[in-house]
């Protein structure tokens, strides 16, 4: 839910400055260029093939894992420091700040999981030119040399990545305001007075600082300074203070051999990155968004400052720890190389140049060289995705909004009604009293226990929207105590910062304050958050944060998070939110229950707290398709709890498009129907009975799966391996995939190919892997790989196809939600390779509890099916857990016919099964081995 039309009004109302243009998409007057942001431009502007930057190699201090080095801008003689550390597990960080800043710089908190373990670096060669350094054994180099600096990182004779090669770092040092500059500005100073005071009591060595004082030579400052907006910069009717003046980094990273790369979302754009020579670059910051344009490199709710690179050869990826507004400029060609035998050839090269808006630079880079590598290496610095409740993973159902109990009732009843199974209903913002969250609405909500037991007696479950604009009422609980404990981001000159939101007037809680998420986090206890009931959970929206008469509908970049501005910090706004909601949920459990939460505005390190959706898309058959690059981006960025608004937010979908939405969003990781107040009611039973059948059908084929999805969250959470991966990552040498998104994997067996045309009446799927195949999840009929299949489609279809070689769980009987298929019996689909074999995993749990971490109360186990012989072993062995459910049937695919077939059971039970045979499919189907999923068995066929 979020920007609308009212939004519109009120800003029309209060600024009187905004001009409106077309609205039927998004007001693009209302975002910033790169040319309408100083710092982008500026640093946009620089020539390449210049740097003034030069490495004094006298500087140079090795201890046993870091090197530190001394770089000058021979332009103004300022000093940089650089930190260079060989990581864990392939990978290098790179930092740089100023060497002696006028005030400390902000460096990201909380986002790494820990201090990333280092490994020695040691020095190989040293000349005046430079320096080598090794990084372990296999060949690889740092090669740093000094003038211009430039940094390669090498393999043998191949360069894998090279810093400032093309002498775009820059590195804006802090500096007193001229007093040539006070014209502009009435403000001067005062400002000169909030710098010497940060400078006096932040920096005990101000003696020594300003901008170079111990340096002569400083004629070119006057030219630097000499740019307009370095100060004080405005934009539309908004002005943005600037009291530190300019801030901004930038560096270049060019990759050799790499024309495909990958990642930096949020963009509503395709999952291979485009070239943005002649356009914007790639904008990051954390943005509300009315009615996003698609494919385009507008910023949206959430920043993830990680870009990965693919060739056949290697994967990589570059993870820039910034949390300020940032743009990202990509560009890929093709270059002349000599080969051995001295024939010129073409090869790829792409450019990245990296611009922040404050900060330091504090790069991360990942040199795979596989990509489950890469996914390996970024989650040990970020977290792994959290392992949801399973509940989660089932079917939501939301609307903006459900109006009043006895709506909830209904279309609760409606689900049963119609047979189609649902885990949550969602209430947004209406359902309390004023905009006010943790409270209900006492006219339409006035037992909100009540109706919460109604949904547990039917093991569903709730959640509610708890936003972080909160509404200025001394009468409001929640804003009264934020207030008196000093708790809110404070505006320039220190009073609480005000913004309009939802509910009119509203304050911002500081969530970069540890104080403030505690508190926020005990606001969830159920003697707190009245009404409230274990089976309610939450879901942030508007964290941006969403300030509808702010800059760019969010907040002023000069507001104050004790002594950053909001400017250093802004990017991290929504994944604090999120953090410490998902930190009440926890906490109101006494530690035994994990959290859902759902956020639209996220950061790096998200994935640790929840889910997250696509924001307000369109009922569009193009936001529809774009829901397939926007999740996979997120996926290849650790946020594999992914998903788009099934139906599309604004407007009304065609039955076409909502059932073809049902029936992709069935087979994404989040999957919620959500709708606009102004759309009619869209419920799905509202469209005929043969609509309602196709998306009865697709949510069951959605809980018929779910003991897959939820093996893959585990492993998620495990290995940090995607849930929801492009086609490249499992099939890393094969070209062909590197661009597709019309069709994703889940996990590495199944592929799914959604329909997301209008009229559809056929799709062509790629089926990668040469010498393997395919099975039709539905029909079963088997096709090789390494093809383009054509396969024609009905209303009812959707193409997926199990991978052969795997063994998938699935639980067939369907139930009113996934609670109630706890103890159901297994199907298990046996898809065999040419090679006749097949394995797979099942794991089981409470599915809602940490015990499965806590006390290894699980069931993992793994299924082999080689030389006609299926057999299930557990591979946790000291991990315990019990479960009702046993298996009833096997189908194994690309079978042929045994004589029979018997099981072995671990107590000595020897059994004969029945069993079907379809020659024409070459589908054998074993009916009722009927022991307990969780024991060891054998099935021998001869
Ligand atoms: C590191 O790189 C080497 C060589 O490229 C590779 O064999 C190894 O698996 C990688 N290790 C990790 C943890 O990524
Ligand atoms: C002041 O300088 C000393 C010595 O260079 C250094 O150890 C200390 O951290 C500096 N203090 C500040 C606040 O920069
Ligand atoms: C899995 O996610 C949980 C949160 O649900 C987190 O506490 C845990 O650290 C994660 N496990 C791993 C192995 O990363
Ligand atoms: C083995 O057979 C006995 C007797 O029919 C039965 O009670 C027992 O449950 C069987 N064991 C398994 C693991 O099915």
């Amino acid at each position: 839910m979020a920007a609308l039309i009212q939004r519109l009004s009120w800003l029309l109302a209060i600024c009187v400055a905004l001009v409106p243009s077309g609205i039927q998409a998004v007001d693009r007057s209302n975002f910033k260029t790169c040319s309408q942001s100083s710092f982008c431009k500026r640093m946009r502007d620089i020539p390449p093939g210049q740097s003034p930057y030069r490495a004094l190699l006298e500087t140079l201090e090795l201890s046993n894992t870091r090197l530190t080095l001394q770089l000058i801008n021979d332009n103004n003689k300022v000093r940089l420091l650089l930190e260079l550390y060989r990581l864990q597990g392939n990978m290098t960080r790179l930092k740089i700040n100023e060497l002696k800043p006028l005030r400390p710089r902000f460096e990201v908190p909380d986002v790494l999981i820990a201090d990333p373990p280092t490994e020695p670096l040691s020095l190989v060669s040293q000349d005046e030119g430079g320096v080598v350094l090794s990084l372990g054994s296999d060949a690889r180099h740092v090669v740093v040399s000094a003038q211009p600096f430039r940094l390669d990182i090498v393999e043998g004779p191949r360069v894998l990545l090279s810093v400032n090669s093309r002498g775009l770092l820059a590195f804006e040092h802090q500096r007193p305001r001229k007093d040539t500059l006070s014209k502009i500005s009435n403000t001067v100073s005062s400002m000169w007075d909030t710098i010497k005071n940060i400078f006096s009591s932040n920096n005990e060595n101000d003696s020594e600082e300003g901008e170079v004082a111990d340096d002569p030579e400083n004629e070119n400052d006057e030219k630097e300074e000499d740019q307009p907006d370095m100060w004080e910069e405005t934009f539309k009717s908004h002005t943005d203070s600037k009291p530190n003046g300019p801030t901004a980094i930038s560096i270049d990273f060019s990759l050799p051999a790499v024309e495909h790369v990958y990642g930096i979302p949020e963009h509503a754009e395709n999952l291979k990155l485009k070239t943005t020579h002649g356009g914007d670059p790639y904008r990051l910051y954390n943005l509300d968004v009315f009615q996003y344009e698609l494919n385009n490199p507008m910023a949206l709710y959430g920043s993830v400052p990680v870009l990965l690179s693919h060739s056949p050869q290697r994967t990589m990826g570059i993870f820039w720890l910034n949390a300020a507004e940032m743009w990202v400029d990509i560009s890929s060609k093709a270059v002349e190389k000599m080969d051995a035998a001295q024939t010129p050839s073409e090869v790829p090269l792409t450019d990245i140049h990296w611009i922040s808006e404050s900060g330091i630079i504090d790069v991360f880079i990942m040199l795979g060289p596989k990509p489950s590598d890469v996914f390996m290496q970024y989650t040990s610095l970020t977290g792994t995705q959290s392992f949801p409740p399973l509940s989660a993973l089932g079917y939501h159902q939301c609307r903006w909004n459900y109006n009043d109990q006895e709506d909830v009732r209904n279309v609760d009843q409606g689900f049963d009604d119609h047979d189609i199974p649902y885990d949550f209903i969602w209430l947004d913002i209406e359902h309390t009293d004023g905009k006010r969250y943790f409270t209900w609405d006492p006219a339409h909500f006035p037992q909100p226990r009540e109706m919460l037991q109604g949904l547990m007696d039917k093991r569903r479950k709730m959640v509610a929207i708890v936003d972080p604009h909160i509404k200025v009422d001394s009468g409001y609980k929640i804003h009264k105590e934020i207030h008196s404990k000093n708790l809110y981001v404070k505006n320039k000159d220190g009073g609480d910062y005000e913004g309009w939101c939802w509910p009119g007037t509203a304050g911002y809680p500081d969530f970069t304050n540890p104080d403030m998420r505690t508190w926020w986090a005990s606001m969830f206890s159920y003697d707190q958050y009245e009404g409230s009931m274990e089976n309610l959970y939450i879901w942030n929206d508007m964290n941006e944060p969403s300030v509808f008469n702010g800059p760019e509908v969010t907040m002023h970049k000069d507001a104050l998070h004790g002594s950053w501005e909001h400017r250093d910090v802004h990017n991290l706004y929504g994944f604090y939110v999120q953090m410490a909601t998902a930190e009440g949920l926890i906490q109101r459990s006494g530690g035994v229950e994990r959290p859902f939460v759902l956020t639209r505005a996220f950061f790096a390190g998200s994935q640790r707290y929840g889910a997250v959706w696509t924001g307000d898309n369109a009922a569009e058959w193009s936001h529809l398709k774009i829901s397939i690059p926007m999740c996979l981006s997120l996926g290849l960025v650790g946020i594999s709890f992914c998903g788009a608004d099934v139906g599309g937010f604004f407007k009304p979908p065609s039955a076409e498009l909502l059932v073809r939405w049902y029936q992709t969003g069935a087979y994404q990781p989040f999957f919620r129907a959500h709708a606009h107040l102004d759309t009619p009611r869209r419920e799905p039973w509202l469209f005929g009975p043969e609509n309602t059948a196709l998306i009865r059908e697709a949510v069951r084929e959605r809980y018929a799966l779910l003991p897959y999805w939820y093996l893959l969250f585990y492993k998620a959470n495990h290995t940090g391996q995607p849930v929801m991966r492009p086609l490249w990552v499992e099939y890393p040498e094969d070209a062909i995939t590197f661009a597709i998104d019309d069709e994703f994997l889940l996990g590495d067996d199944l592929i799914v190919h959604p329909v997301t045309e209008e009229g559809s009446k056929g799709v062509t799927v790629y089926l990668p892997g040469n010498g393997g195949v395919w099975y039709d999840a539905h029909t079963f009929q088997r096709h090789v790989g390494g093809q383009n299949l054509y396969v024609p489609v009905t209303m009812s279809s959707i193409p997926v196809f199990q991978r052969g070689g795997s063994i998938i769980p699935r639980k067939n009987r369907v139930r009113r939600s996934s609670s109630c298929m706890e103890n159901d019996p297994y199907t298990l689909y046996v898809a065999l390779s040419p090679q006749g074999t097949a394995e797979g995993e099942l794991y089981i749990d409470d599915g809602h509890t940490f015990n499965y971490q806590l006390q290894k109360q699980f069931i993992h186990r793994r299924f082999i099916f080689a030389e006609s012989t299926f057999s299930s072993r557990n591979i946790s062995p000291d991990s315990q857990f019990s479960t009702a459910s046993w298996v009833e049937r096997v189908f194994i695919l690309g079978a042929h016919r045994p004589s029979s077939v018997t099981l072995k059971t671990s107590d000595g039970n020897v059994s004969s099964l029945e069993f079907d045979f379809d020659k024409a499919t070459s589908v054998l189907t074993i009916h009722k081995p009927g022991v307990n999923v969780g024991a060891d068995w054998i099935l021998l066929l001869q």
